[in-house]
């Protein structure tokens, strides 16, 4: 067994788990990042597309922004379908000028690994079995297995970074977590294609047929989602078949503009709202998707983990700069304070785009009722701007 010691014990090496690790660098706070995966997994999953402006705030805080800022896709606006017939929201227009930034999970994933190679950020890959011990008491230690063998790690603070299926949250005692969930009765079956974009901004349609989505990555790269079964196999979607249904749910204006090519990547991803709370317990922590999921209507997963670690991180380097804890005191009613707000948006805007199976015709119409109101009422588009950009850190 080797006997390590650091600062903080950051597990995951995710979005949440790697911006933390590099604000605590620059608070000049001792870190390592425990991955039970390798760098090529990491970067390779493809995920989120859309940043908001706490996110792109804090790859320029850390340095990290020149290739986002050449290669990044600035959208001031964003647009909705109701049974094929689109209409705007001018997201800049209605928020003061607030944009988001189309930018890959997997670009900002290489920024930040390319910079923490850069800087020697400590960051053990391939750990197995990584076990928790002594939350609740003086010194924590992580311990796991790698290719040297055992290893234990002592330190004052561990962050759980390691997503919805990670070990972190199951170290707080039941009696002391609670947990909120919904789960929907459908998915996403998304492609990636190098084809040019149907629209220059993203549609969000909402379609008898179901819910589908028109992103991007850049100029030659498409990406597309339909809403599909649970039970979704994907060998029943091939390409043909993916693109006659995505362009049936644009309908006939965007539908008409898709330009068809073969798909490199094709997966489907439940959808889930999830909260636990609280977030931290004695000297464990948790970021992101250990916390908290939400459904990816609105693109908030990532951007979540985001103002998570920016809370956190600036939190612990008040604490080790000047020994108060009242920034890491505070730092669950914060993090859940902004959480549930975008947890409230994404359930809202899953409800109104999607078809549920248990919809009914009153339902339904209720349903266009609401996107009707939309768009025709400044007042409910600045709602959905507001939220769509992204809250201000402080929302309590
Ligand atoms: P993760 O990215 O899950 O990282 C956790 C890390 O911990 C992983 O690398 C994992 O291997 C590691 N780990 C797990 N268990 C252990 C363990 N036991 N020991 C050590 N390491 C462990 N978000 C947006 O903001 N915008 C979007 O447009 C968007 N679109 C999405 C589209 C899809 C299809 C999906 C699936 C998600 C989307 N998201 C989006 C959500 C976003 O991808 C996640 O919210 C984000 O990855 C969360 O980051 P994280 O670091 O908290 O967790
Ligand atoms: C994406 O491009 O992957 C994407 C965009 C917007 C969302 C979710 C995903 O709401």
């Amino acid at each position: 067994m080797t006997a390590l010691r650091t600062q903080v014990a950051i597990i995951g090496a995710g979005p949440a788990g790697m911006f933390l690790a590099h604000m605590l660098r620059q608070a000049g706070i001792d870190a390592v990042v425990i991955e039970r995966r390798d760098r090529a997994y990491v970067e390779g999953r493809v995920r989120a597309g859309v940043l908001e402006q706490v996110t792109v705030d804090l790859m320029h805080r850390l340095g990290l922004a020149d290739r986002l800022v050449r290669e990044g896709l600035v959208h001031d606006g964003t647009k909705l379908a109701l049974d094929g017939e689109p209409f705007r929201i001018d997201l800049a227009g209605l928020t003061g000028g607030a944009t988001v930034t189309v930018y890959g999970q997997q670009e900002v994933m290489r920024d930040l690994f390319d910079a923490a190679e850069a800087a020697g950020l400590t960051t053990v890959w391939n750990a197995a079995d990584v076990t928790l011990d002594g939350m609740d008491g003086p010194c924590p230690v992580v311990s796991w297995r790698d290719a040297g063998g055992a290893r234990s790690l002592t330190c004052d603070y561990v962050v759980g970074c390691d997503g919805f299926h990670g070990v972190s949250r199951h170290a707080i005692p039941a009696g002391i977590l609670r947990t909120f969930e919904r789960a929907y009765p459908f998915g996403w079956l998304g492609i990636l294609a190098d084809v040019p974009p149907a629209d220059h901004e993203l549609i969000y349609a909402n379609h008898e047929r179901g819910f589908a989505l028109a992103s991007m990555r850049s100029a030659t790269r498409s990406r597309y989602y339909i809403q599909c079964g649970l039970d979704g196999d994907i060998a029943a979607w091939p390409d043909d078949r993916f693109w006659d249904e995505l362009c049936l749910r644009l309908g006939p204006d965007a539908g008409g503009r898709v330009i068809r090519g073969a798909s490199f990547e094709k997966t489907i991803a439940p959808l889930r709202s999830f909260v636990a709370e609280p977030m931290r317990w004695g000297r464990l922590f948790l970021a992101g998707d250990a916390a908290h999921i939400v459904p990816p209507t609105g693109a908030k997963g990532m951007n979540l983990a985001v103002s998570d670690v920016t809370m956190l991180g600036d939190a612990l380097a008040e604490h080790y700069r000047d020994g108060s804890s009242a920034g890491i005191d505070g730092y669950s009613r914060r993090a859940l304070a902004r959480v549930w707000k975008a947890e409230r948006f994404s359930w809202w805007f899953t409800s109104v785009t999607h078809r549920f199976p248990t919809m009914d015709g009153f339902d339904r119409r209720i349903q266009m009722a609401e996107l009707e109101y939309i768009r025709s009422s400044p007042a409910a588009q600045r709602v959905l701007a507001e939220n769509y950009v992204g809250l201000p850190l402080e929302v309590a």
